[in-house]
């Protein structure tokens, strides 16, 4: 280990990345490519990421169709550009790979609005409840779960529970009451929300569709409901994406994180895509979680091997039984990557 790597694995801890200098001369580009080559190495990135990542990864894709690919994957090393509960998914499921993330702090907010010990004691009440959790919890939270879900199987995974058996949906209230509406079901909600999907501002949003009457609205089930009662189309960040390239309008207004406007002007170039804007001066909303990640620390992740994902081997065995159940309704409904 040089001199430099001691301090700067000292200063991961604090951080959460690895404080090291980068050459501002190197192409990061050819660079990374090489490590994935010399490493067998993949790199996965979610939708959210800074386009420059998405440019360089193996794989881009919303959080069901990265598992997908995290638990189906050769590679020695599995690089994940987006934020710690997906890293933690793709280490459960391929628990003997290595799991690199470039920025342990990228966290989530809907995951932290959902802490372990308090949810014990709220299961704790409803004891005939089956438990259906977002993948967007921490992996301890997947220990007291019964069956995950993401945005594109959520669904499914509810319409497979028996019509008897009652509910409890966690962490978040916004996808939580979409699901009821969209499938009837009586369920009991955990109170969280993601920070980046609550704070689109229906009130501007409602002047940007009058400057633009042509425009298709478009949004996030995480999104609060008066914001999904305006939307034309709801769904998944894939399924969002998918929409764009398949109707005929020109131009659409999307609400959830900017980041997904990328694959959607590279998919069609001749559409115009306008990000809608939350309830503050700015034109758009980033989740600062994802973008904690950058392609220096991707890189210096890739040549260092760290920061990896490391969780106690309980974890993995009992949280990953609520992710196979999942994995197993989206193979039967013929969700994600095969969908
Ligand atoms: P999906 O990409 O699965 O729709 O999830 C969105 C999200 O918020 C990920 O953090
Ligand atoms: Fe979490 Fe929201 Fe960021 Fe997704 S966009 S990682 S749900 S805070």
């Amino acid at each position: 280990m040089t001199a430099t790597l001691a301090s700067a694995a000292q200063k991961l801890d604090r951080n959460g990345y690895l404080d090291i200098e980068v050459d501002p001369e190197l192409d990061l580009v050819t660079e990374i490519k090489r490590l994935k080559k010399e490493k067998n190495a993949i790199i996965l990135a979610h939708y959210y990421q800074e386009s420059e990542i998405q440019d360089v990864a193996d794989f881009i894709g919303d959080s069901l169709g990265l598992s997908q690919k995290a638990a189906a994957t050769d590679a020695d090393i599995i690089v994940f550009a987006g934020v710690h509960f997906m890293a933690e998914t793709a280490k459960m499921l391929s628990p003997n790979k290595k799991v690199l993330l470039p920025d342990l702090k990228a966290g989530c907010s809907l995951a932290d609005s959902c802490p372990p010990h308090l949810f014990r004691k709220f299961r704790e009440k409803y004891p005939d409840h089956i438990v259906v959790s977002y993948i967007n919890c921490t992996a301890e939270l997947k220990t007291l779960t019964d069956i995950c879900c993401t945005s594109t199987n959520a669904v499914a995974v509810i319409e497979s529970i028996p019509k008897d058996k009652p509910i409890i949906f966690a962490p978040d209230k916004n996808l939580g009451a979409y699901l009821i509406k969209k499938t009837g079901r009586d369920m009991v909600l955990w109170n969280g929300a993601c920070m980046v999907h609550e704070i689109f501002s229906q009130e501007r949003i409602v002047k940007l569709k009058n400057r633009h009457p042509n425009a298709k609205f478009i949004a996030h089930p995480e999104c609060e409901a008066p914001i999904l009662e305006m939307a034309d189309y709801i769904g998944s960040t894939t399924g969002l994406l998918k929409y764009t390239i398949n109707d005929s309008a020109q131009e659409y207004i999307v609400a959830t994180e900017a980041g997904i406007l990328h694959q959607m002007q590279l998919a069609s170039p001749h559409k115009t895509f306008i990000p809608a804007p939350p309830e503050n001066n700015c034109a758009c909303n980033e989740c600062p979680h994802m973008k904690r990640n950058t392609m220096e620390k991707l890189y210096l992740c890739m040549e260092y091997e760290m920061p990896e994902i490391i969780l106690p081997q309980w974890v993995i065995e009992q949280g990953v039984k609520s992710i196979d159940r999942m994995m197993e309704i989206s193979e039967k409904a013929g969700l994600g990557l095969k969908g």
